[in-house]
Parts: C-alpha cells; structure tokens; sequence
C-alpha cells in the first residue's frame, strides 16, 4: 500500500486531493476529499439517496468514464488529449485513482483557467483549442461540461497542447450519444459550444450565468 499520511498535495478540487505519486514522478494519484460522499448523498432530495454510494464517489465515476467506446480503440491518439489511465491504488489515506501526470518539461502542466487569466486569447491558445476540438470531433471523446480548470496545458513542438484531466464522462442522464452517431456528434458539439460560454465567461468576469 502507498503511504501518504505525510504527503503534501501539490493541488486539490472540490472533490478531490492531488499528490504527485512517491513512486514515479509522472503519475497523479487523487483522493476523495475524506467525508465527502457521504456529505454529497446527505444533501441529496430522497429519490437520488437511493442511488448506492459509488455514484457519488469522483474516482469510480471517472474509472467507469475510462471504459467508454471511444478509448478501446487501439489508435494511440484517442490518449493525445487526455491524461491516461492507470486503475485504482490503495493508499494509507483511502482509494486514489491513479492517473498521468501532465508535465510541461519538468513542472507540473498549468491549467487553461491560470493560462487565460494571465494571457487571455492569444493566437496559441487559439490554435490550441481548435487543434483539441477537432480531435474531439474525430474520436467522440465524452466529456462532461469542459471546464477550463479541468484542462492543463504543455508544450510541444513549439506548440501548446490541451489534456483533458478531470471530467471524462456523459453530461447526458439518458446516454443516446452511446447508442447513435448522430447523437454524439450533436452531444460534442454541445460541449465544444458551452467550453467557448465557458472561457468567455471566464474572461468577462464571471457575471450572469456561463451557459
Ligand atoms: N493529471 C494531472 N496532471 C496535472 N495536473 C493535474 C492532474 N490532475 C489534477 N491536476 C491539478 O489538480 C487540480 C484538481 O484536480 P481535479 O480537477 O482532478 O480535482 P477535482 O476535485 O475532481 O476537481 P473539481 O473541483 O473540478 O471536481 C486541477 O485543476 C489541476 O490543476
Ligand atoms: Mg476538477
């Protein structure tokens, strides 16, 4: 078992703590904020507390996002935009999903939210966005709402790249984008539009609502 009872996470979301691996420095593993499942499933209204507990829990929703169609695909650019993943990993402060650990050279890959506020649109970003729209059209990744804290940013030959590293999944409660290519396409570009809201939102300060 991994211990991180003495760890110090290098960043953390409202649902989960991020530590860089002690073993392998390119690999993330996250933890559920300890508490917090329970916590979500309290305030939930009674009909959605019959759900189990594991539709709560970040780390098997996105362990169950993994399996979807598009990432079976032997094509190894289906991990071009996304942070690959490793499965489950016990630790001494509770299950941690283990992931890729985006670096851009040797630091830790800064998001898009901290790359927008200091840069604004620039033409890289620009270029970056599209390039990342494009191969969400080609493959039909399924994403949730793409949030620009949930995406980090490295370089590569001369050129940003986008990865997505939380929020993998169907935003949709009945998933026919599983069942039909019509409806994921209509479902992508759903996300793509509301990821533009998003920024622009983001970049205007933040007032009314994003979508
Ligand atoms: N694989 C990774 N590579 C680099 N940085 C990461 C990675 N995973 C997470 N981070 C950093 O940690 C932050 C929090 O991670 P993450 O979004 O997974 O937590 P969360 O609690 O699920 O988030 P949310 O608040 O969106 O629910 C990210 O915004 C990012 O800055
Ligand atoms: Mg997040």
């Amino acid at each position: 078992m991994i211990d991180l009872s003495n760890a110090t996470p290098f960043a953390e979301g409202g649902n989960r703590k991020c530590f860089v691996h002690p073993n392998n420095k390119d690999r993330c593993l996250k933890v559920v904020h300890p508490g917090l499942v329970e916590k979500i499933k309290k305030n939930k209204p009674w009909y959605k507390k019959l759900r189990s507990s594991d539709s709560f829990d970040d780390n098997l929703r996105e362990q169950a996002a993994y399996n979807q169609k598009a990432l079976k695909n032997e094509n190894q650019d289906v991990w071009m935009h996304l942070a690959k993943w490793y499965g489950m990993t016990e630790t001494s402060i509770g299950m941690a999903s283990e992931t890729e650990l985006v670096r851009n050279g040797e630091d830790i890959a800064e998001t898009l939210e901290s790359y927008l506020f200091r840069e604004g649109l620039s033409d890289d970003i620009n270029k970056a966005i599209e390039d990342f729209h494009m191969w969400l059209r080609e493959h039909l990744i399924f994403t949730k709402n793409l949030i620009p804290h949930n995406l980090v940013l490295y370089e590569k030959d001369n050129k940003i790249i986008i990865k997505i590293i939380d929020g993998l999944g169907l935003q949709a409660f009945i998933p026919l984008p599983n069942y039909s290519n019509f409806f994921a396409r209509r479902y992508i570009e759903r996300r793509i539009e509301l990821m533009w809201s998003r920024i622009h939102w983001d970049l205007s300060g933040r007032r009314g609502n994003w979508k």
